[in-house]
């Protein structure tokens, strides 16, 4: 399965933050935001990923990023020209997907907790159909929102409803297999003028393909859409950081852990953090398993 960050929109609720540095290079607590995403495609398995990014600032991207060897990864870049919506990500990524299933994973989102990467790589080894992830929320017009039967099989998804059929909002991780891109192609632009992921899961939905994993709670699933959101999450992550003394989504931690790369290396990444916290931790790291 190839994965996509979806990284590009004006991130204008956030203005003026975003107004010289795009969303998801913003902190969250200690590290840019475009960490946790890729972290969580790592964890479920995902190394060829497509980092999708306004023209503009895709430059800094790289510069953050890399081509991802560093961490046992293969990242590609592709720009977005505006932000036409979250479906467009397959229609731009049609060569890289090449045939194969794809997650794709919003640049904004973190996910943290119990079971999580079990989940994420169940999820990673669909074969067909798709996967999205359901969790309760008490602001369901805000998001995607899924209404089920009696028998909780999911019936419907709507975007952003004045009046939800139910609490459970889709987050913003998508596993599909490769039909996506065709389906991409056939969805028309919404009211707002943004081709919706929304309209793809409809369409999974009504072919009886779509399955919907209710996150437990023993997950977290924060977005970052706003001031409030953003600050939320980066207390969110220093204080589980600082009482579990360790990183939540770090890539080079992660890259390491899963063997992608080795001890030198990490010490070799480490070393170009020099005095920070995060470098020191790495290095600690890299020495607990000599
Ligand atoms: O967060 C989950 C929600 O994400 C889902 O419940 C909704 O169904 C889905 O439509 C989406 O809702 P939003 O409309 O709130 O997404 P937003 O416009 O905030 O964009 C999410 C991220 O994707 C954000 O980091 C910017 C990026 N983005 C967005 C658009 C529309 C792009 O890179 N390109 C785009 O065209």
């Amino acid at each position: 399965m190839k994965g996509i960050i979806l990284a590009g929109g004006t991130g204008s609720r956030l203005y003026p933050l975003t107004v010289a540095v795009n969303k998801q290079l913003l902190p969250v607590y200690d590290k840019p935001m475009i960490y946790y995403p890729l972290s969580i495609l790592m964890l479920a398995g995902i190394r060829e990923i497509l980092v999708i990014t306004n023209p503009e600032e895709q430059y800094l991207y790289k510069r953050l990023l890399g081509d991802g060897s560093q961490w046992g990864l293969s990242i590609r870049y592709a720009s977005q020209e505006a932000p036409n919506g979250l479906a467009e990500a397959f229609i731009i990524g049609e060569d890289f997907i090449d045939g194969d299933s794809v997650c794709l994973i919003l640049g904004d989102n973190i996910y943290h907790g119990h079971q999580l990467s079990e989940l994420l790589r169940r999820s990673a080894s669909l074969e067909s159909g798709a996967v999205v992830f359901g969790y309760r929320v008490n602001n369901p017009e805000r998001y995607g929102v899924v209404s089920f039967n009696d028998t909780g099989e999911p019936v419907s998804i709507e975007e952003k409803p004045e009046h939800p059929g139910s609490s459970y909002a889709v987050t913003g991780i998508y596993f599909y297999d490769s039909k996506v891109v065709s389906y991409a192609k056939s969805i028309k632009p919404s009211a707002r003028n943004e081709l919706e992921i929304t309209d793809i899961n409809n369409i999974y939905l009504r072919n009886g393909e779509l399955k919907v994993e209710i996150l437990s709670r023993g997950v977290a699933w924060l977005d970052m859409g706003t001031p409030e959101l953003l600050l939320e999450a980066s207390l969110y992550i220093m204080t589980l950081e600082k009482r579990l003394n360790c990183q939540i989504c770090s890539p080079d931690e992660i890259a390491y852990v899963k063997h992608y790369i080795d001890a030198d290396q990490l010490r070799r990444i480490a070393a170009e953090y020099g005095n920070s916290d995060y470098g020191r931790y790495l290095t600690e790291l890299a020495g607990s398993r000599k």
